[in-house]
């Protein structure tokens, strides 16, 4: 099967072609989704990682300490791999069927809405997610090589990077979420509040906690651990797909680490950006820019 070059444009979006073919993000268009189903969807560098995890805990309650040993792109995949991965049996086997994607909204909601499947949608502050890409580049060998941060800021400002325009990807998503069994949750909100917002997530997924296992999950799921376990922390991946000597997957876990990369002039330009944007958008983000 032939591999896209490293960047591939599918359906106007461009995606890291060394990660997908054209099959699979097509098998991934049409991919036919259960009532049951619970579907993780990111822009890239949200927290995915991180909701994949949590979301794994929350169902496999019983078995916290065993399902580390698989790693979290297996436990819930994402959706645009399924078709190359051999991880499809493993899910299938499991109740609820977790997965992921970084699609947009416009590629997968003829298939969605005519499912009850629930979507989690993990949104970052933008300024975070861009400063999180920007180091991600570095590391990974299937995404473009980038220039200065600079030259990644205006990139990123104008969507041409992987996954298109992070404006774009919220703004369509929240565009469909009457359509759909829909739940918003930031990475803001998980790190300011990690009891509340696992357990509004809990409450959406229909899913009971007691205490003790609501305070075993906050542990499994923190910075701190998942950083230090090999199947976390994408450590075992080999170093010809992430580049471990240009820096860490699990890099900083903060909000605002922003504040240490823009200059005041890009801020005021980002500001301007964000205000054109999302300015009319109903919705309140937890983030302050
Ligand atoms: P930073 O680069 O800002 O540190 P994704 O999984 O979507 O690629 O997102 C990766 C980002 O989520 C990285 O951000 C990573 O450190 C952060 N992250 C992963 N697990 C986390 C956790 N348990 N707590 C806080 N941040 C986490």
């Amino acid at each position: 099967m032939a591999r896209l070059q490293v960047t591939e444009v599918f359906r106007g979006i461009s995606m890291p072609g060394q990660l997908h073919t054209q099959e699979s993000l097509h098998a991934a268009t049409n991919f036919q989704f259960q009532d049951t189903d619970v579907l993780l969807v990111t822009f890239p560098k949200s927290g995915t990682t991180w909701m994949q995890q949590i979301l794994s805990l929350i169902f496999n309650k019983e078995d916290l300490q065993n399902i580390q040993s698989i790693p979290t792109w297996a436990r819930v995949p994402w959706i645009e791999q399924i078709y190359l991965s051999n991880y499809l049996p493993q899910v299938e086997a499991s109740k609820p069927r977790l997965f992921t994607t970084h699609f947009p909204a416009k590629l997968l909601i003829h298939n969605l809405k005519n499912s009850k499947a629930r979507v989690v949608y993990l949104a970052r502050n933008p300024k975070d997610v861009l400063v999180s890409y920007y180091h991600f580049h570095k590391l990974a060998k299937f995404l473009p090589e980038i220039g200065s941060f600079d030259d990644f800021f205006d990139q990123f400002l104008e969507g041409k990077v992987n996954f298109g325009s992070w404006f774009n990807h919220i703004k369509e998503w929240l565009g469909v979420q009457q359509d759909l069994n829909f739940f918003l949750i930031t990475y803001e909100d998980l790190s300011q509040d990690p009891h509340g917002a696992v357990q509004s997530l809990c409450n959406f997924l229909d899913q009971q906690l007691e205490s003790k296992e609501l305070e075993n999950i906050l542990h499994y799921c923190s910075f701190s651990f998942m950083s230090q376990n090999e199947q976390l922390n994408y450590s075992l991946i080999p170093s010809e797909v992430l580049d471990h000597s240009m820096g860490k997957f699990m890099r900083k876990g903060v909000t605002r680490n922003w504040k240490e990369y823009f200059s005041p002039e890009q801020n005021a330009r980002f500001n301007n950006v964000y205000q054109a944007e999302m300015g009319d958008l109903a919705v309140k983000l937890p983030w302050s820019l």
